[in-house]
């Protein structure tokens, strides 16, 4: 399975934290941002990733993700030259896509849940595209997603002035391979861009398009704004500590999913041995 992490952006609702740095490589708590969706990302089953950046940040993600063995990945990058919509990546990664069904993920979108890992299979082995809602109190800040009685979806808007519904759509997208072809003949918006929901409509007037709720028990958090980016790392660090378990470590995961086996992971341990980090991964191995 393949799999998208948008990672570009200005950043500027973070200036001047996102000065030098690309706001997806920032910290939540104990680890880079973008490891909490690359690890979504993982856990719905996509080994072939791409990594959408900016041109700037491209050394900075290939210091941090090499080639993706060391996760028994296969990681490509590709830049988008400047932010100019979501729905750009499918322009900028048609060659990756190719002919294969894909996922798309928000390099700064955090999901947190039980079920995540089964509720993300479903939308890669689904059909047409998969996208995820979740309610939230200020939906006009978002995608907003619109349901009949029966629970079917009937409209989605870019950040509505007035919302039809509290559903808000995630930065979980999955999609079949025409999603190249129609993210090139959508026109650009207002603001410029290529929206990733004027796709959504695409698939949904087509008749093509699931959404799935995600119910209370889960967590989708922003990490948009400096309280937010607050809140997200105290929740991590909230939820690590009570357990002792890490969210959004990509060497758990590549281990727990057989992508490296304990000699890989003992491999990756070594020069990160006396760090917190190391050590967790250590008792991991040890408990086996
Ligand atoms: C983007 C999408 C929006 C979606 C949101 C999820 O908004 O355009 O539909 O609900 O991501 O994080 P952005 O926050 O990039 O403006």
């Amino acid at each position: 399975m393949k799999g998208i992490v948008l990672s570009g952006g200005s950043g500027t609702r973070l200036y001047p934290m996102t000065r030098a740095a690309n706001k997806q490589l920032l910290p939540v708590y104990n680890k880079p941002m973008v490891y909490y969706p690359l690890t979504t990302l993982m856990l719905a089953g996509c080994r072939e990733i791409l990594l959408v950046v900016n041109p700037a940040d491209e050394e900075s993600y290939r210091r941090l993700f090499g080639d993706g063995k060391q996760w028994g990945l296969e990681i490509r990058y590709a830049v988008q030259p400047k932010p100019g919509g979501i729905a750009e990546v499918f322009l900028v990664g048609r060659d990756f896509v190719a002919k294969d069904r894909v996922g798309l993920i928000l390099g700064d979108n955090l999901f947190y849940g039980d079920s995540l890992p089964a509720v993300a299979e479903r939308g890669a082995m689904g059909s047409g595209a998969m996208i995820y809602a979740y309610w939230v109190s200020d939906p006009s800040a978002y995608g907003v997603v619109e349901f009949d009685a029966a629970g079917q979806p009937i409209s989605i808007v870019e950040k509505p002035k007035e919302p039809k519904s509290n559903w808000a759509v995630t930065g979980l997208y999955f999609y079949d391979a025409d999603v190249c072809d129609v993210a090139a003949h959508i026109p650009r918006s207002a603001r410029g861009e290529l929206e990733i929901s004027d796709v959504n409509a695409h698939y949904l007037k087509q008749g093509r398009l699931t959404v799935e709720k995600l119910g209370r028990g889960y967590a989708w958090l922003d990490t948009g704004t400096p309280s937010s980016l607050l809140r997200a790392a105290q929740f991590v660090e909230t939820v690590e500590d009570r357990q002792g378990l890490q969210i959004g470590s990509p060497e758990e995961v590549a281990w727990r999913k057989g992508y490296i086996d304990d000699a890989g992971m003992e491999k990756l341990i070594q020069p990160i041995r006396d760090s917190e980090y190391g050590k967790y991964l250590q008792r991991l191995l040890a408990r086996g």
